[in-house]
């Protein structure tokens, strides 16, 4: 067999695809029912007028061809009209938006459109671990910031040039909100290191204690360096329906644009329509996500008590683990599956992130186990 080329061999392994296998192999074995608090992914169904948008666009008879590649501009000046109305801010849905099949594809593609070859991409430590998959795809190098105890960037430990950097709050896996004046402080870093940033604001939504959610866009100057991504899936329970937006800079949504103009060939018109539908209509259900998450943090605060855990936003919750405990060892003993967080980077070793994503039975027999397991 002939060798993979070396974009391929960069990749690391794909952190939540092996999780998953390992989970179903345990899952296999005889004994009591195991609980996966290990992947998030979002158990509430979108709103029943996002699902019927849907089911009347496709329908149609006008819908099945190639909808405009750059996407539907009802949807980019919904996402415009979304902008203004919850997080204050003014965008010009013709330059400042590029509709995406998924944010997780922006992550890829931000990488492709800001960096050289050999140049370096400063990612957070612990973090997204496909941020490291858009880096051995852009053959970029990369360096890593630790993130200090209230979610923030050591900008001390950051490199003094790079071409870009990712950053994400409310944040995977650490849960944390956005700590105040991180933008500001990403944004002076920014300017002396040359680097482009891009702000993965997959959970912006899901931020809780009456914290108002806070987008990287509200900050001064920051769309003369960078990207927001915003995602359907966790806001409106569209994971599946791969919907998503880069926000910002004109000249990286064009880039973004005309990159995908090769590698895509737009959205579903249908998924476009309801994705409108999701963004103009009512927005009751964003706020009842957010407090059933919430609710579910809070037992998992109250029974991880001790633990170091933390849960501002997202719907996980990060947790130091008991010294000689691993998650390699609660799925064995307690059938109890959990994120590592050595997978998170090396900052993230001693921790597991917890999803609050599954029914509430499964997350209170799971937190019972742990309980059991840390006594
Ligand atoms: C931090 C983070 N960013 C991005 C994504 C990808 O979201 P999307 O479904 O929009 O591709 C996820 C999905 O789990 C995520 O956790």
């Amino acid at each position: 067999m002939r060798a993979r080329p070396h974009r391929l061999e960069r990749l690391p392994e794909q952190y939540f695809a092996a999780l998953l296998a390992r989970v179903a192999v345990a899952a296999a074995r005889a004994g009591e029912p195991l609980l996966d608090l290990g992947r998030g992914n979002p158990d509430v169904p979108p709103p029943a007028h996002v699902v019927e948008a849907l089911r009347a666009a496709a329908l149609r008879e006008d819908v099945h061809g190639y909808a405009p590649f750059a996407g539907l501009p009802a949807l980019k000046q919904a996402v415009a009209a979304r902008y203004r109305d919850v997080y204050g801010i003014a965008v010009d849905p013709e330059r400042e938006v590029a509709v995406l099949p998924g944010s997780k594809t922006g992550l890829m593609e931000f990488a492709q459109v800001t960096v050289e070859r050999g140049e370096t991409i400063v990612l957070p430590d612990p973090g997204y671990p496909d941020y490291r998959s858009a880096v051995a795809l852009a053959a970029a190098q990369l360096a890593t910031v630790p993130l200090l105890a209230d979610g923030r960037p050591d900008w001390d430990a950051a490199p003094a040039r790079a071409a870009a950097l990712y950053l994400n709050y409310p944040s995977n896996p650490v849960a944390a909100a956005a700590p105040e004046g991180v933008f500001e402080e990403a944004l002076a870093w920014a300017r002396r290191a040359g680097a482009w940033i891009v702000h993965d604001f997959a959970y912006g939504d899901l931020v809780f204690d009456g914290r108002p959610p806070r987008s990287f866009l509200a900050v001064d100057g920051a769309s003369e360096h960078g990207l927001e991504l915003f995602s359907m899936s966790k806001s409106y329970g569209m994971a599946g329906w791969r919907l998503g937006f880069a926000v910002g800079n004109a000249e990286l949504v064009a880039r973004i644009e005309d990159l995908q103009n090769h590698q895509f060939a737009g959205v579903f018109r249908p998924v476009q329509e309801a994705g409108i539908a999701a963004l103009t209509g009512p927005q009751e259900t964003v706020e009842e996500r957010r407090a059933l998450y919430q609710a579910r943090r809070d037992r998992a605060l109250a029974a991880l008590r001790g633990r170091d855990a933390r849960g501002e936003g997202t719907f996980f919750v990060w947790f130091r683990l008991p010294a000689g405990m691993s998650c390699e060892r609660l799925l064995e003993e307690r059938r109890v599956a959990l994120a590592p967080g050595e997978g998170f980077g090396e900052h993230g070793r001693g921790w597991a992130r917890l999803s609050l994503a599954v029914p509430d039975d499964v997350l209170d027999e799971g937190l019972a186990r742990l309980a059991a397991a840390f006594t």
